[in-house]
């Protein structure tokens, strides 16, 4: 069984995942994470010192290699994953079932401010201009997000309550 988690920053795929896997007793693979061991560095030090461009190859070949694994999983990608290199249509096109973990902008803005320095994309992006850069982004993504399997609504739930829906719409 391969579940595939897909949604923006700070959505919730990684605190959602760990604790879908733990009940359907599979593990957990956190794309970033996998990407950080293969590489022996943080995804921040690899855009810092390879660029993006070169991140995005590394998404793509790590992706890959998962989903032609014969392994069972809940893997959640970066927020970037499903719109760069036909990943989307890689995830689609294998065995994994796909859901967007789908949130308001607002939920979005209130999370990122406090969590942006972990994160390279946003690390320099002032509070007044952050909202912005999500609205455009998620207007960008969104085509890539809806594409999953499934999509389902984030906002003010609790985890449990939302790994409770995954399990319903997995059944
Ligand atoms: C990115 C999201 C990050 C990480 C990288 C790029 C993006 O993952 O892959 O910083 O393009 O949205 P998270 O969604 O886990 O923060």
């Amino acid at each position: 069984m391969k579940i595939v988690l897909v949604g923006y920053m700070a959505s919730g795929k990684s605190t959602v995942g760990k604790e879908l896997s733990s009940k359907l007793y599979i593990p957990f693979i956190d794309l970033d994470n996998f990407i950080e061991e293969g590489e022996g560095k943080s995804v921040s030090k690899i855009f810092e010192e390879n660029g993006e461009i070169y991140f995005r190859k590394k998404e793509h070949q790590y992706l890959k290699q998962l989903l032609n694994s014969e392994d069972s999983f809940v893997l959640s990608l970066g927020g970037g994953t499903p719109c760069y290199a036909g990943n989307m249509d890689l995830v689609l096109n294998s065995d994994a079932s796909s859901i967007y973990l789908k949130a308001s902008l607002k939920t979005l803005y209130n999370r990122l401010q406090k969590q942006k320095e972990t994160r390279p994309l946003v690390a320099s992006i002032s509070d007044k201009k952050l909202s912005e850069f999500i609205a455009k982004h998620l207007f960008e993504r969104r085509f890539y997000y809806e594409k999953a399997n499934f999509n389902l609504t984030i906002d003010d739930k609790k985890v449990s309550d939302i790994v409770a829906e995954l399990r319903i719409l997995l059944h």
